[in-house]
């Protein structure tokens, strides 16, 4: 098979602009004339870091970080950051309150779909006798306990001065999001956003909100983050939308760098504390250079064509087109979309297939088309296409084609 016969939807790793892959292919064999391989060079070296220094300032320019946050770079995945904010907020939480019993310290978890469900269960392993409180669970507001929408803030049992709230921003596998702009107007229909007015301020600091954590790796460079200023955290893994596997961007406020007292009860790993990468400008270890190298390709890229306003047109474009044939083959009893309107990801599109044996069929006719990755995660099935920001218009009005023929051959 050709590249160009392909159409890669996968959840992630995810399918990346093809003129970035033969640029990076060309600077793993020499990297910007030195003669070495950038995988070979030092990752101190002058060339590294300068790389290092661009790619944190294009990421800068282009999602508004304020100058209270430090963009910093590691590696393991969004799934090790599920470990590091609890270590790393309630040692923020302990420097600020150190009078407060540990079982009064709360960390409060808003759970949308299967990604914030993970990032609980390691918050419950790693409290201790701290307290773990469940701010809103989806399940709990679907009928068949499955995660299909948020529901308002006052669904909401928010805790006054929690250590911080975790959110996940685009929950990946079941295709639930916050923000809903692809819910049609005038409809009923609610348009979920965080609810940041719902959240009580810091009383350490008034002028913040409590300290919010929020997971983005399967939206981060989709779209402007809403109220930046007011996350403590925000983590990313590079893989879906921004570049390959093996790099984690972090923004981290300044109130969460200051580095833990050596004797402290509660030691975080010297690698998962934000405060000594901050310190040592993401190099306290050997970064991913690989991936941060094609990271800062593909933000180039992405500013060539207009940058994030770019991006986030073509996305609407995108989703607006796959949903509106979704939803004629809803219509007409063929599918039927997982996700209630305002709830709806714009990157990970989930349905099922209606009708005894028609999922494999659909599947199979995807596959002899050249559509690859949309069957649905295995913890709930069905079919999941994925919109990343390298999955093109084109591809896309193949995807929809595809979809309204199907459409055509099983309506009954
Ligand atoms: C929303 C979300 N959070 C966390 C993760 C875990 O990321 P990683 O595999 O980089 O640990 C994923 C992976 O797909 C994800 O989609």
């Amino acid at each position: 098979m050709q590249r160009e016969e392909i159409i890669n939807l996968a959840a992630g790793p995810s399918t990346l602009p093809q003129s970035v892959l033969q640029e990076a292919a060309q600077g793993l064999l020499n990297y910007e004339g030195t003669g070495i391989g950038l995988t070979e060079l030092s990752h101190r070296s002058p060339d590294f870091t300068k790389l290092t220094t661009d790619l944190e300032n294009i990421l800068r320019k282009h999602l508004n970080v304020p100058q209270t946050h430090r963009v910093l770079f590691t590696q393991g995945g969004g799934s090790l950051q599920f470990s590091a904010v609890v270590m790393n907020l309630l040692s923020r939480h302990r420097r600020l309150y150190p009078d407060l019993p540990e079982k009064d310290r709360v960390m409060d978890y808003v759970v949308t779909g299967n990604w914030s469900s993970k990032a609980i269960e390691e918050a419950k392993k790693l409290a201790g006798p701290c307290t773990v409180h469940t701010v809103f669970d989806g399940r709990e507001h679907s009928a068949d306990r499955k995660f299909q929408a948020i529901s308002a803030a006052e669904n909401w049992k928010i805790s006054n001065n929690p250590a911080f709230v975790y959110y996940c921003d685009n929950e990946t596998v079941d295709g639930v999001q916050f923000d809903g702009y692809l819910s049609k107007e005038g409809e009923n229909n609610e348009r979920i956003r965080f609810p940041f007015h719902a959240l009580p301020r810091d009383p350490s600091n008034p002028t913040n909100l409590v300290p919010i954590v929020a997971d983005y790796s399967s939206s981060f460079f989709t779209r402007p983050i809403p109220q930046i200023e007011d996350h403590a955290v925000v983590f990313a893994g590079a893989q879906k939308n921004v570049g390959p596997a093996g790099l984690t961007i972090l923004l981290v406020r300044q109130d969460v760098l200051v580095p833990q007292p050596t004797n402290s009860l509660y030691p975080i790993p010297t690698t998962l504390e934000y405060a000594t990468l901050a310190k040592s400008g993401s190099l306290y270890n050997t970064p991913p250079m690989f991936s941060m190298y094609v990271s800062l390709l593909i933000m180039r890229h992405y500013e060539s064509k207009g940058g994030l306003s770019a991006v986030v047109a073509e996305s609407k474009i995108k989703v607006e087109k796959l949903y509106r044939s979704l939803e004629v083959g809803e219509k007409k009893g063929v599918f039927k979309l997982r996700v209630k309107d305002g709830s709806r990801s714009y990157m990970n599109v989930t349905f099922e297939v209606l009708g005894e044996g028609n999922e494999a069929k659909f599947l199979k006719e995807a596959t002899e088309k050249g559509l690859r990755g949309v069957k649905g995660h295995r913890s709930v099935g069905g079919i999941r296409i994925s919109l990343y920001n390298g999955v093109t218009i084109e591809q896309v009005d193949k995807v929809v084609q595809f979809v309204l023929e199907f459409v055509e051959k099983n309506a009954s």
